[in-house]
């Protein structure tokens, strides 16, 4: 077997790790883990934090048995600026200079503190006289790329690919050009990124600072818990009416209310800008946060539109194989199965 790179996605709670291989039946899972994060994550700048970092990073893949110095890993939407922008229909070359100018309408920081990438995700004919083209835009901040390599070849890694969650969530869960439009939700633990797909692309993309621990931190204050009861109530009881008197359900509601208010503006966005043409006929629910009790009920009765949750391991042919642990917590999987797919791209 040819060993290509594996997938790892670095939060701010959890690593994820995912290694595949393909067969001529498809995909198979190679080793899959999910482990605590360090305590500062990828947020600080101290050497030490750095150090302890990679020292996690690299027991993680130990302990999953990843035999390959290849990595995938994806830039946190929260620290990058992903914008979807309406530009006449450019030839490449056009196209790669007029894309610093809406660069710098876009992104709110010098542009020389950023490495910028784009691709053409829909170029119209030139003749279709209005239509414009669609190209999704990406900034990173330089540090913020300097601090994954340092990082990660402190590990012992080898970054083959550097890209942003977004398109690892996207190659995870669309299957292509007649996929329903769609909101994907990636609800982690300090943040919250809503994406609206349609014809099977992005859209428009933003994230949203709330999540997992804005929750637990609402369940600390309400009933004087330690963060670890927080955790396991929430776990538990989720956001149920009946459960436990339903006054966990009445902690967690105001986050999940803000989660929804954005959603709300994300479809009047959508519908403003599309008319009534191929509506957004369902929500998917990814990231720990989507493993809430009843989260995705909250959401469908809320928004009338169905809710999924999301299940990246739906392409995988060894799926009962996996001992249980790992297939209920699928969505935890989405950018790290994504990351791990791209080495298989055309
Ligand atoms: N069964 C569960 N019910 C409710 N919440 C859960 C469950 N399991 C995990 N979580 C929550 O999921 C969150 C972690 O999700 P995830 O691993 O997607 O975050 P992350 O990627 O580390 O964070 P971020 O993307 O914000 O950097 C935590 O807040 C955790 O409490
Ligand atoms: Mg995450």
């Amino acid at each position: 077997m040819e060993k290509k790179s594996f997938g790892l996605d670095i939060g701010l709670r959890t690593i994820k790790a995912v290694w595949l291989s393909k067969t001529k039946d498809g995909f198979t899972l190679e080793a899959s883990i999910t482990s605590p994060s360090s305590l500062k994550g990828m947020t600080s700048e101290s050497p030490l934090d750095e150090e302890e970092m990679a020292g996690v990073i690299k027991k993680t893949v130990e302990d999953a048995k990843i035999t390959t110095k290849f990595v995938n890993v994806a830039l946190p939407e929260s620290q990058v600026y992903t914008k979807v922008v309406d530009m006449p229909v450019l030839s490449d070359k056009e196209l790669s200079s007029a894309i610093y100018w809406e660069a710098e309408q876009h992104i709110p920081v010098p542009l020389s503190s950023i490495t910028l990438a784009w691709s053409v995700l829909k170029r119209p004919p030139r003749t279709t006289s209005s239509e414009k083209m669609q190209v999704l835009m990406v900034g990173a901040p330089v540090s913020l790329i300097n601090k994954y390599q340092k990082v990660l070849s402190m590990a012992g890694f080898r970054i083959n690919v550097l890209e942003t969650e977004i398109l690892s969530m996207v190659r995870a869960l669309i299957t292509g050009e007649d996929f329903p439009s769609s909101i994907i939700i990636d609800l982690g633990s300090v943040s919250t990124t809503i994406t609206l797909i349609r014809e099977g692309i992005v859209v428009f993309t933003y994230p949203v600072p709330t999540g997992g621990m804005a929750i637990n931190r609402a369940i600390e204050t309400d009933f004087e818990f330690t963060p670890d009861q927080a955790e396991e109530y929430k776990r538990t009881y989720g956001i149920s009416k009946e459960a436990f008197g339903g006054k966990i359900g009445k902690a967690t509601e105001p986050i999940l209310n803000s989660i929804l208010g954005e959603v709300r503006k994300a479809l009047v966005f959508y519908k403003e800008k599309y008319k009534d043409d191929k509506p957004i006929r369902q929500i998917i629910l990814t990231g720990g946060t989507a493993k809430l009790p009843d989260i995705d009920l909250y959401f469908a009765q809320n928004s009338n539109i169905e809710t999924v949750i999301a299940n990246p391991f739906k392409i995988l042919t060894n799926v009962k194989d996996f001992p249980k642990e790992i297939v209920e917590n699928a969505s935890d999987y989405t950018i790290a199965v994504g990351l791990a797919l791209k080495d298989y791209e055309e």
